[in-house]
C-alpha cells in the first residue's frame, strides 16, 4: 500500500512542475491574443469614423466632433478618445488620462500602438495618422485593457484547474497500474521462492503470469546456495536440525537407505527365542540414527535366522522394534549368492584390493557373476520401494558398485548419493582388479560419489582418469562420463552426539570398579583397551606386539598394566579371517606366558560381540584405547572412545592411517607397524598427566560433537537437494529451448 502511496506522490509532484511551468505561458498568450483583438477594434473604430472626423475638423466644427468623440467613447471598452493636432490633444473625451501625452503616442506616420500605466490599468493608446485641413494629426483611441488581463486570469483558472484534474487522474491511474503490477510481480516471485524452498520438480516460475528477469533468478538462488553454506558449516547438527534440513530442502522427498548389513538381525537362539542383535559395523552404527532421524526405508540382506519370521507379507519390519521410526526391508540370498556376492567378490576381492594390509585380494569371475546379479536384485528391490519417480537413494559401500547405474537406468530422475565406506587405492593399485571398469562406470551412475577423505577422492579421480574415457572436472572435482556429471566430494563419517549408549551408564569411577572386577583385575590395574571385529585391517596382532615390546622394555608394567581386546568374530567362513583369530589367540597366549604368572595376564581377548552398553562401559573403565589400523576408511571406535569419555580422562592412541587420525590430533598418532614407537606411546600414554590427558580430550570431544553424523548426513543431503535445485533449472532451460525452437 505504502508503495502505491509512493507512486501516486511522485505522480503528482510531476504534474504539479508541469502545471507551473506551462501557466505563465499560457497567461500571456490569452493576453496577447486579446491585445489583438483590442487593437482590432481600434482600427474599426477609426475606420469608421475616419470620414467623418476629417470632415469636421476641416470644417472646424468642435461641437460636433466633440460629440461624436463623446458618443464613441461611452463603448464599455472604450476608454477615451481625441485628436493629437501636431503635439497638442484636442477635443478629448470625459475621461482622457491626465497623464496622456500626444508627444509619446502620436509620432510615427503609420498606425502605432503602445501600452502605458493608468491607475494601475494597462490602457492601449491606437494611434492614427489622419490629416485634417492640410495640418498633420492623429486620431488617439485608448482602450481599458484590464479586461485582457482578467481574460488572462480566468484562462490561468480554467487551465490550472484542467491540468491539476488531468494531472491526478493520471496518478491515480499509474498507482492502479503499478499496485496491479507490484501485485503480480510479489505473487511470482513468491511462487519462485516457494518453488525453490520445496525442491518441486515444477518451473521456478510460470513463465505465463510474469516474466521473472534473469537476474532476479540468479539472485534468488545465489541467496539460496549462501544460506544453505551458512548452514551446512554453523549448524548445530543434531537429529532435529537433520530433520529440518530434510523438511525444509527437501520437503517431500523419498528417502531410501541401501546397504549389505541390516541395522537389526533378529536370530533364533538355542533356546528357541527370537533375539535382537544390533552388528559391529561402523556402517550400522553411524547409518541408524540417521535413518531414525529422517525415516524412510532401508533395504538390506536379511541375514538373520529368524528375519523371515519377523517381516510382514512384503519382508518389511518396522524398526526399531522398540518405537518404529522407519521400515527395514529385507532382501533374501540364496547360501551361493552370499558366497560368490558377500564373501568372494566383496570380502576376498574388494576389500583387500582397497585396504593395504598387505592380503592378496581373489579375483574369481564366477564371484563377480553373483557380485553383478545381487547387485540387480537389490536394484530391483529399490525400484519396487519407490513410490516416485525422483527419490533420494544413498547406496552404501563395496559391496554394491555397480548398483548406481543399475538405478540411474531404472529411475534417471533420482539423486543418487553413494558412500564408500572404506579406502580407495591409488590407480595402480587398483588396476590391478579385472573389473576395474565397471565398477568406476556403476559407481559414476551416482549423483554424488562420497569418501571419507579428499585422498581417497583423488585417488577416484586418478583411477576415472587412468581407466575409462571421461571428462574430469579437478576445480569442481566432478567427472562427465557419458553425458552425466557426477560429484565426488569427501565427507568424514562420524557418529551420533550424544551417544544412545552413553544414557544409562554409570559414573566412570563405577565402570572402573565393575570392570576390573568382572575380568578378574586388582582395583587399581591400568587397563588398556581395544574393541574391533577380528578383521586383519585392524592392526590387532601388531598393537599385541607393541605390549610385548612395551613389558619387555619397561618390567615396571608387570603387574601393572592389562591390556583387554574385544573381537567381534566376522567373516569366519573365510581363511584369512580364521588364520588371524588363530594367531592372535596364540600370540595373545605367548605374551602371557612369557610376562604373566601369579594370577597375571596382561592380554584379555574376549572373542565375542559386544552389545554397545558394554562397550562403552569398557571404554569408560580404561586407561587408554588403541586403534592400530593397518589402514582404515575411518574408523568409529576411536570417536565412540572419545565419546564415552565424559570424564574428560583416559588417552587415545592412533594409526596414522586411520581416517579418524585426519580429525582427532590430539590422539597420540602411530605407526602400526612399528612396535616399538607403539610401546612408546603406549608408556606415554600410561603416564602421560590428567591435566594434559583432559586438554586433548576437550579438544577431542569438541571435534567429534561439532563433526557428529547428522552433519555427515546433513552435508550429503543438503549437496543432494542443491543438485536437484541445478538440475530442475537445467530442465527448464532445456524446455524453455524447446518451446522456442517448437514456436520458430
Ligand atoms: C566395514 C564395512 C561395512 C560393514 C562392516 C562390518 O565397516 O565398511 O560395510 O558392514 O565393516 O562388516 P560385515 O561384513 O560384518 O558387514
Amino acid at each position: 500500500m505504502r508503495i502505491i502511496f509512493r507512486f501516486g506522490g511522485i505522480a503528482m509532484l510531476v504534474a504539479a512542475i508541469v502545471i507551473l511551468a506551462v501557466l505563465p505561458f499560457a497567461t500571456s498568450f490569452v493576453e496577447q491574443w486579446s491585445r489583438r483583438d483590442v487593437e482590432l477594434r481600434s482600427r474599426l473604430v477609426f475606420n469608421s469614423v475616419r470620414d467623418q472626423v476629417s470632415g469636421l475638423l476641416a470644417r472646424n466644427d468642435a461641437q460636433k466632433v466633440s460629440a461624436l468623440f463623446e458618443r464613441i467613447a461611452s463603448d464599455e471598452r472604450v476608454l477615451a478618445i481625441g485628436y493629437c493636432d501636431g503635439q497638442e490633444l484636442r477635443f478629448p473625451s470625459r475621461n482622457m488620462p491626465p497623464s496622456f501625452s500626444c508627444a509619446e503616442a502620436a509620432r510615427s506616420d503609420s498606425e502605432s500602438f503602445s501600452i502605458v500605466r493608468n491607475q494601475d490599468h494597462n490602457v492601449l493608446v491606437s494611434s492614427f495618422p489622419l490629416n485634417a485641413g492640410g495640418r498633420r494629426g492623429h486620431l488617439v483611441v485608448l482602450h481599458d485593457l484590464s479586461y485582457a488581463e482578467q481574460r488572462g486570469g480566468e484562462a490561468r483558472n480554467y487551465l490550472f484547474l484542467a491540468l491539476a484534474g488531468v494531472a491526478f487522474g493520471a496518478a491515480a491511474l499509474a498507482a492502479m497500474i503499478a499496485a496491479i503490477i507490484m501485485r503480480r510481480w510479489l505473487a511470482s516471485i513468491r511462487q519462485a521462492v516457494e518453488h525453490a524452498r520445496s525442491g518441486n520438480a515444477q518451473p521456478a516460475v510460470e513463465e505465463n503470469i510474469m516474466p521473472l528477469g534473469q537476474e532476479i533468478r540468479d539472485v534468488l538462488h545465489e541467496l539460496e546456495a549462501s544460506r544453505r553454506t551458512i548452514d551446512a558449516a554453523h549448524t548445530d547438527w543434531n537429529p532435529a536440525t537433520l530433520r529440518a534440513a530434510l523438511s525444509n530442502e527437501l520437503s517431500g522427498s523419498e528417502v531410501i537407505v541401501v546397504s549389505n548389513r541390516e541395522p537389526y538381525i533378529h536370530n533364533r537362539t538355542e533356546s528357541g527365542e527370537i533375539a535382537l542383535q544390533i552388528p559391529a559395523s561402523g556402517l550400522v552404527s553411524a547409518l541408524e540414527p540417521v535413518v531414525r532421524a529422517c525415516g524412510g526405508t532401508w533395504v538390506a540382506h536379511g541375514s538373520g535366522t529368524a528375519d523371515r519370521e519377523t517381516v510382514d507379507v512384503n519382508d518389511r519390519v518396522p524398526v526399531p522394534p522398540s518405537h518404529p521410526s522407519y521400515t527395514l526391508r529385507r532382501v533374501w540370498l540364496t547360501e551361493e549368492e552370499q558366497d560368490g556376492y558377500y564373501y568372494g567378490a566383496a570380502n576376498e576381492g574388494l576389500w583387500p584390493l582397497c585396504h593395504i594390509a598387505f592380503v592378496r585380494p581373489v579375483f574369481r569371475e564366477a564371484d563377480w557373476q553373483f557380485y553383478r546379479s545381487v547387485n540387480e536384485k537389490f536394484a530391483q528391490a529399490i525400484v519396487a520401494e519407490a513410490k516416485r519417480e525422483d527419490p533420494i537413494i544413498l547406496v552404501q559401500d563395496y559391496h554394491f558398485a555397480l548398483l548406481p547405474r543399475m538405478i540411474r537406468d531404472r529411475l534417471p530422475r533420482a539423486t543418487i548419493v553413494t558412500f564408500w565406506h572404506i579406502p580407495w587405492p591409488n590407480a595402480e593399485t587398483f588396476g590391478i582388479c579385472p573389473w576395474r571398469e565397471e565398477i568406476i562406470d556403476g559407481l559414476l551412475g551416482s549423483s554424488i560419489l562420497g569418501f571419507h577423505t579428499q585422498a581417497h577422492c583423488n585417488n577416484f579421480m586418478d583411477a576415472v582418469d587412468s581407466y575409462v574415457e571421461s571428462r574430469i572436472d579437478r576445480e569442481k572435482d566432478s567427472v562427465f562420463f557419458g553425458g552425466e556429471e557426477t560429484l565426488i566430494r569427501p565427507y568424514p563419517i562420524s557418529i551420533e552426539w550424544p551417544p544412545t549408549a552413553l544414557e544409562g551408564q554409570k559414573p566412570v569411577e563405577e565402570c572402573r570398579r565393575i570392570v576390573r572386577e568382572r575380568l578378574g583385575l586388582s582395583p587399581d590395574m591400568r587397563i588398556g583397551v581395544g574393541i574391533e571385529r577380528f578383521d586383519y585391517t585392524k592392526g590387532i596382532l601388531d598393537r599385541m606386539q607393541a605390549i610385548d615390546v612395551l613389558l619387555t622394555e619397561n618390567p615396571d608394567w608387570h603387574g601393572n598394566f592389562a591390556f583387554v581386546q574385544v573381537a567381534a568374530p566376522t567373516r569366519s567362513k573365510l581363511q584369512n579371517y580364521r588364520i588371524l583369530q588363530e594367531e592372535a589367540e596364540a600370540l595373545a597366549r605367548d605374551i602371557n606366558q612369557r610376562h604373566g604368572g601369579d594370577g597375571y595376564e596382561p592380554i584379555k581377548l574376549l572373542i565375542r560381540h559386544h552389545e554397545p552398553d558394554e562397550v562403552f562401559e569398557l571404554f569408560r573403565a580404561a586407561d587408554l584405547c588403541i586403534v592400530s589400523s593397518l589402514h582404515d576408511g575411518m574408523n568409529l571406535v576411536a570417536k565412540e572412545f572419545v565419546a564415552a569419555r565424559d570424564d574428560e580422562q583416559g588417552v587415545l592412541i592412533l594409526s596414522a592411517f586411520a581416517g579418524a587420525s585426519r580429525e582427532l590430533s590430539e590422539a597420540l598418532i602411530v605407526n602400526p607397524y612399528n612396535a616399538h614407537a607403539m610401546s612408546e606411546a603406549i608408556n606415554r600414554a600410561l603416564t602421560m598427566p590428567q591435566p594434559e590427558q583432559r586438554e586433548r580430550m576437550r579438544l577431542m570431544r569438541d571435534q567429534v560433537k561439532e563433526r557428529n553424523v547428522y552433519r555427515w548426513a546433513g552435508q550429503m543431503l543438503l549437496a543432494a537437494s542443491r543438485l536437484r535445485k541445478q538440475q530442475r533449472i537445467r530442465r527448464l532451460i532445456a524446455r524453455g529451448r524447446k518451446r522456442a525452437a517448437a514456436n520458430a
